[in-house]
């Protein structure tokens, strides 16, 4: 393979992808990647004024096609409208990122089920959703390139209150493991990403506490937190050919927090 061949498996220059979860933090960069590498994109979430800015931005910045599409991720008739119109609009559909999710911080003694089944419904049976009813199309063509955000806390646990977190992020990692091989043989491969900790609307209060940041930065072997920039590669590589013979598996972006 000379240097040609070797960027060629990074091309997804027309391809469709959505990205769930884009209409703030990691979900803008994933997206942004995406176009970089002129992908035509489908931008989600229920925020649709945050989705427009963004569009409009990846638009003018990247020369790509970018639709806004209000979801809900937890429920299936808005999944089913945003993959149908997905399809609708650009002819095909080559790559979901599941991103979109929330957090919540209650200890669990106090917890109410209405909490716990809202960050569960979300994270995970949200994803399933968006990568079922994406995969339904990747099928019909034999190609698709699913990846799936976790956490670092998909695989250790933290003195953070957020039992429902943790345990629906390790369950995304095993549903990509499950998902990948059901769909092996349909050429729809299925891989996470695992953040450490990065700057977005999830973690700010993290990011002003002096406490929690010395904390995570002990944790940290590199010895700083994530920037936007440290994802991009990793997430290319995921929705591009360059990852076809890698499927099941999850990357941690964690400056080595899971390594220690
Ligand atoms: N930041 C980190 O350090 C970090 C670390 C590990 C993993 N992650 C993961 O990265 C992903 C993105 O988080 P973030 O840090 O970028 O936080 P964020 O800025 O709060 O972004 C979360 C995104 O999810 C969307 N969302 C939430 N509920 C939704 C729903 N029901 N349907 C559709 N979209 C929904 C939000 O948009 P709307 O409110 O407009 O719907 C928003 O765009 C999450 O899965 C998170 O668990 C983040």
């Amino acid at each position: 393979m000379d240097k040609t061949e070797t960027m060629a498996c990074y091309d997804i220059q027309g391809h469709t992808a959505i990205v769930t979860g884009a209409s703030s933090g990691l979900g803008v960069t994933f997206a942004e990647a995406l176009a970089e590498c002129g992908g035509n994109l489908v931008v989600a979430a229920r925020r649709y004024e945050k989705l427009t800015q963004v569009a409009e931005d990846l638009k003018d910045r990247c020369d790509v096609e970018v639709l806004p599409i209000k979801v809900d991720v937890s429920r299936e008739d808005d999944v089913n409208r945003m993959v149908n119109t997905a399809v609708d609009s650009f002819g095909s559909l080559e790559i979901l990122v599941n991103n979109a999710g929330v957090a919540s911080l209650s200890p669990s003694v106090e917890m109410p089920l209405e909490e716990w089944k809202k960050v569960i419904d979300i994270n995970l049976t949200g994803s399933f959703l968006c990568a079922r009813t994406a995969a339904r199309e990747m099928i019909k063509r034999k190609y698709g390139k699913i990846v799936n955000v976790a956490s670092i806390y998909g695989a250790v646990g933290d003195i953070f209150h957020a039992a429902p977190y943790y345990a629906s992020k390790g369950a995304v990692i095993n549903l990509t493991r499950a998902l990948a091989i059901e769909w092996a043989s349909y050429k729809v491969n299925v891989n996470a990403i695992a953040p450490g900790f990065f700057p977005s609307e999830m973690t700010q209060e993290i990011f002003k506490n002096e406490d929690a940041m010395r904390h995570i930065l002990s944790r940290t072997p590199l010895g700083r937190t994530g920037d936007p920039a440290d994802l991009k590669a990793v997430l290319v590589y995921l929705a591009s050919p360059a990852s076809n013979y890698v499927t099941g598996q999850t990357i941690y972006v964690d400056g080595g927090w899971t390594a220690l």
